[in-house]
């Protein structure tokens, strides 16, 4: 069938059966999957089909705006890319595509440290803001050194993963038989090679701490933003015996899988959580 833009891809829902058909099952299979038996990606998608919108009428909308102040940035609207690794194994040019049309929708891109592109290509390309995700790894230094080029390289935010402590049960891409190609160049990614990130085993990966938080904090005066914090408890600082410099009230907490946890409802509703913290859901 051809990829005709106009008549094949009306919502995002049409993007999944041309990907199954266009891509290697195995990387079709990486992206597609969800871990162990997926019962938190059946209840994310559950939890967002349960959305109702209530329309409101008789309002003057002539004017609409949907803009927004996020970390000290004007955005056109509130979506944002989140970072999905190793984009070059879906399209040649990978992540500096994704960055270009993220740049045409007035959408935030998140590179990943999984990354197969250069930032620099990727601010080049987009007229929005583009932000940097650091996966910590087992060289504290080099994530310093990381965190510290890409502000100087033009990244607007620094978000930090602090909810995967090993890599995902992801038995589909397992079954698929997915590898990463060893001739995909990940720049960013000291660790890949180590071992710390092999999928399908029971490995732990570096994670980091409050005092690492901190000591990234004080590298950097870019939004610092926390991608996976799912419990009210996990948000405060101030429980914590770690000063955090005075401009970590950017400080951002992100779910990433909400539904598996009873306390914390998806989408996440701002109840229990510490006051000034901007929130936000990464999808399902
Ligand atoms: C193929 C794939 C790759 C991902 N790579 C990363 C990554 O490198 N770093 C990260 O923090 N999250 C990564 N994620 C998680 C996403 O950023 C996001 O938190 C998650 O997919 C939930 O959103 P969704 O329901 O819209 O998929 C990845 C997810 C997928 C499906």
């Amino acid at each position: 069938m051809p990829l005709d833009i106009e008549t094949r891809f009306l919502c995002l829902a049409d993007f999944e059966p041309a990907a199954r058909e266009l891509l290697p099952h195995a990387v079709y299979e990486f992206i597609a999957a969800g871990a162990g038996e997926e019962i938190t990606k059946r209840d994310n998608e559950a939890a967002f089909d349960r959305i109702r919108l209530r329309p409101r009428v008789l309002r003057d909308v002539t004017r609409l705006d949907t803009g927004i102040t996020l970390f000290r940035q004007s955005l056109q609207h509130p979506l944002i890319l989140a970072p999905i690794a190793y984009q070059r194994l879906v399209h040649p040019e990978g992540e500096v595509a994704a960055a270009r049309g993220a740049g045409a929708a007035e959408a935030v891109f998140t590179l990943g440290t999984t990354a197969t592109a250069a930032i620099e290509d990727c601010v080049a390309v987009s007229q929005s803001p583009v932000w940097f995700l650091l996966y910590w790894q087992s060289d504290r230094g080099f994530n310093g050194e990381l965190v510290s080029r890409m502000a100087a390289l033009g990244a607007k935010a620094i978000s930090v993963t602090v909810d995967m402590p090993t890599p995902g049960d992801r038995r589909r891409q397992f079954r698929a038989g997915f590898k990463i190609p060893d001739s995909l160049a990940t720049p960013y990614f000291k660790d890949r090679n180590t071992g710390v990130l092999k999928v399908g085993t029971a490995q732990r990966r570096a994670m980091p701490t409050w005092a690492d938080i901190a000591w990234l904090r004080s590298l950097t005066t870019l939004p610092l933003i926390l991608k996976g914090i799912l419990d009210p408890d996990d948000a405060s600082w101030r429980s914590e015996p770690v000063p955090m410099p005075s401009s970590s009230r950017t400080t951002v907490r992100v779910t990433s899988t909400p539904c598996r946890r009873p306390s914390t409802p998806c989408p996440p509703s701002r109840s229990g959580w510490p006051d000034g913290f901007p929130s936000s859901s990464t999808a399902g």
